[in-house]
């Protein structure tokens, strides 16, 4: 069955935002698949880019650093038409970010609960190399440990008015396969536009 998006036009794009461990490059691989389009997801394209992880672009050139070139490869991506974007975890915190998102195309918020996010961080593999710390007292290993429940608690915190405030869309993922939130994505697209 072909879904329809009146509202959409044919190659709107779609980004998908969200706290890390909140499934945006798996759903978007398969979202991708679903509509027949390219996706891209940011931190691969950043890292393949600047030939390092994210984790030493942290260490080199500070999350500062690290946020100039997020910026500057989003100018990139909400040119592409067609195409389902994963977007970094912290692509949000700048203001000028979620305006070029939100004029650009249609943007759904992943969510999860704060354990939820831990347990799928834990385990993968991967975590300590692409997601340095984000707290200042993680950073200085004090008090907080990088995607400890409590640093997930604190900046989820901070950031929840700012993934709300850019979204078109939000899609729950606890408990949910990636099939299933990739349907509800469809789903709520279309019922926007009708
Ligand atoms: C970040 C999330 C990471 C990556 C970087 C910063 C964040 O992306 O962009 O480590 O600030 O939440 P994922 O959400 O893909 O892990």
């Amino acid at each position: 069955m072909a879904l329809v998006f009146p509202n959409l036009q044919p190659r709107t794009p779609i980004f998908l935002i969200g706290y890390r461990g909140s499934g945006k490059s798996t759903v978007a691989r398969l979202l991708a698949e679903s509509l027949g389009w390219p996706w891209v997801d940011a931190d691969d394209l950043l890292e393949r880019r600047l030939g390092k992880s994210i984790r030493v672009v942290f260490a080199e050139d500070g999350e500062d650093g690290f946020r100039e070139f997020e910026a500057a490869l989003l100018e990139e991506l909400v040119r592409l038409p067609g195409h389902v974007v994963a977007t970094g975890g912290g692509v949000i915190q700048r203001e000028a970010n979620r305006e070029r998102l939100r004029q650009a195309g249609r943007v759904v918020w992943l969510t999860a609960d704060v354990q939820t996010l831990w347990q799928r961080l834990e385990g993968d593999p991967t975590c300590a190399e692409r997601r340095p710390a984000l707290t200042s007292q993680a950073k200085e290993g004090k008090t907080l440990a990088a995607n400890s429940l409590a640093e997930i608690t604190e900046v989820m915190r901070l950031r929840e008015p700012l993934y709300r405030a850019c979204a078109h869309a939000t899609v729950e993922t606890s408990g949910r396969t990636p099939e299933a939130v990739v349907a509800e994505i469809l789903e709520q697209l279309a019922i926007r536009s009708r």
